[in-house]
């Protein structure tokens, strides 16, 4: 089983926000939404745009680009142009530091 990679500090992203990491070759963003952090492919699965770049209301995220609109803790896509899914990742908190599973 793949061992979990700290990715983030939790002090690094406010409530309501998301911020960008490259780790290990893959671009991921991570989410605070009310102190739960979710982690998830952060390019859009439409045309590559970077989704912390984007709009965060609870668990929908909307990519600034063309209005795409996906569920960051299950990966769903809610409203097009997109058509596919984002890889989501488990993710552990120890302490401030905020791990992902690859
Ligand atoms: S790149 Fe995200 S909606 Fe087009």
């Amino acid at each position: 089983m793949p061992d979990f990679i700290t990715v983030a500090k939790k002090s690094e992203i406010e409530n309501g926000r998301m911020k960008e990491y490259r780790v290990a070759g893959r671009v991921i963003a991570v989410a605070n939404v009310d102190g739960e952090y979710l982690a998830f492919d952060g390019i859009c699965t439409h045309q590559q745009c970077s989704l912390a770049g984007g709009f965060l209301d609870g668990l929908t995220l909307t990519c600034y680009c063309h209005g795409a609109q996906f569920d960051i803790q299950k990966g769903d896509v809610l409203a097009p142009p997109a058509t596919k899914s984002l890889g989501i990742y488990e993710v552990a908190v120890e302490g401030d530091d905020i791990k992902i599973q690859l």
